[in-house]
Parts: C-alpha cells; sequence; structure tokens
C-alpha cells in the first residue's frame, strides 16, 4: 500500500518511523511519504489560508495549494481522505475498507478547514472521504491521520505476527474486547477469574463471549441498541 500525507507540519509524522509502522514500512508493506502544503504555494509568504466569504471567526484553507498537491498525487486508484470533524465516523468497518485500498492520499485541514470545493471538486473524479475521529474538535487533521494510519496498517496482510489477535480484539464483532489477564494468579488480593485456569477450552469461550456482551452493554449500550 501507499500512502501519501499532505500537512503543514510534516514533522507530525516522524513518529511513523517508530513503533511496529516502523517496521512495516521496512518489510515494504507500506511506502509513507509526507509532503509540506506550503511546497505547492506560490507567493512569497507561502500563505495557504483565507478569511471565510461570508464571514466568521478563523480561516479557511485556500484551494490552489490543495489542487496543485493534489494533482500531483493523486492517481486513477488514489482514494483521498479528508479528516474533518464533519466527517462520518471512522470505525473498524472503515479501517478495514481503507485497508484493502492500494493508494491513499490524507489531506490535513487546519484552521476551519479545506475550501469545500477541493473536496467536491476531487469527488468527480475519485473516491473522496471526509472522516472524523469521534465527536470532538482538534486543531487539525494530523492526529486523526495518525490514528487511522495505525488502525489500517495493522489489518494489511502480513503486518500482525499472529493474525489471530486481529480476530478476538475489541470492535472485530461489534463488541468490545472481554478482559484479560497474566501471571501471577494472586495480585493484591485479585484472583484471575477461575475459568480462565480450567483448561475447559468450552468454557473460557462461553465466558469470554458473556464478559464481551456485559461489558458492551454497560459501556457502550449504543453498539448493541438493535
Ligand atoms: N479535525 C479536527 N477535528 C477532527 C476530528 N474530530 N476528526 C478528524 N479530523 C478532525
Amino acid at each position: 500500500m501507499k500512502i501519501d500525507i499532505v500537512s503543514i507540519f510534516p514533522s507530525y509524522f516522524d513518529v511513523l518511523e517508530l513503533s511496529l509502522l516502523g517496521k512495516a514500512a521496512k518489510n515494504k508493506l507500506v511506502d509513507v511519504s509526507v509532503h509540506d502544503l506550503r511546497d505547492a504555494t506560490t507567493d512569497v509568504h507561502k500563505s495557504v489560508d483565507d478569511s471565510p466569504f461570508g464571514g466568521g471567526a478563523g480561516m479557511v484553507m485556500s484551494p490552489e495549494p490543495w489542487g496543485t498537491m493534489l494533482d500531483g498525487l493523486l492517481q486513477e486508484d488514489s482514494w483521498l481522505i479528508v479528516p474533518s470533524p464533519a466527517g462520518q465516523l471512522f470505525t473498524q468497518g472503515l479501517a478495514t475498507e481503507l485497508s484493502g485500498a492500494s493508494h491513499l492520499v490524507f489531506a490535513c485541514g487546519r484552521y476551519e478547514g479545506i475550501d469545500q470545493r477541493v473536496i467536491d471538486h476531487y469527488s468527480t473524479t475519485h473516491r473522496v472521504l471526509e472522516v472524523s475521529l469521534g465527536d470532538y474538535v482538534l486543531n487539525g487533521g494530523e492526529v486523526a491521520v495518525l490514528a487511522m494510519i495505525e488502525a489500517t496498517v495493522r489489518l494489511l496482510p502480513g503486518f500482525m505476527g499472529n493474525p489471530d489477535s486481529l480476530v478476538e480484539e475489541s470492535h472485530e464483532k461489534g463488541l468490545l474486547e472481554y478482559p484479560s489477564y497474566t501471571k501471577p494468579r494472586s495480585w493484591r488480593g485479585l484472583e484471575v477469574p477461575e475459568v480462565l485456569l480450567s483448561g475447559n477450552h468450552e468454557a473460557i469461550r462461553a465466558w469470554r463471549e458473556e464478559q464481551s456482551q456485559e461489558r458492551t452493554q454497560r459501556v457502550r449500550p449504543d453498539l448493541v441498541e438493535d
């Protein structure tokens, strides 16, 4: 998978070198390039924003540098992902969908967002998704893109040492994951649930299923409404 990221703060993405994502890059599962939007400006001040038509607080990112940058990056099969608190919610399902794409281009907006015509223009030729990390407002799309890339790349075939760990985790079956325990059996007066020490695989499976259901009902009833 090829990933291009456009931002006015390219150094935000230095952390992609760390952790498992760095390993994925070394193993050639992903090829990530980060681009500075200011490289696509033409004025001496390298300005990327302007005041909003219709008035209001804040600044809007101008369409011209975005057009120049994205024209150079987007290929026929590219998906354009625009992080925005006004977008569709990022879910495990969407991460799975993104993991099937061959080329993702992430466009990080700042301020009050990117001029809407950028999204409207590329929607006529490409798959364009405005995606929100959750119902809160960040200062820009960078942190959201880091989260989306991490959730997506770990799903690529060959990324996980043990692919079974993807099957049992939270959100894979629409439920939250059951609680996990390791040694010692007793810690500060708290015991590991007896069933997990029983060696009875069917009983363990049933207990985990029940714990998942109970936890989801208690913490995220919205996930099991129907
Ligand atoms: N940019 C600002 N807030 C955001 C959010 N909640 N999700 C994605 N991008 C954002």
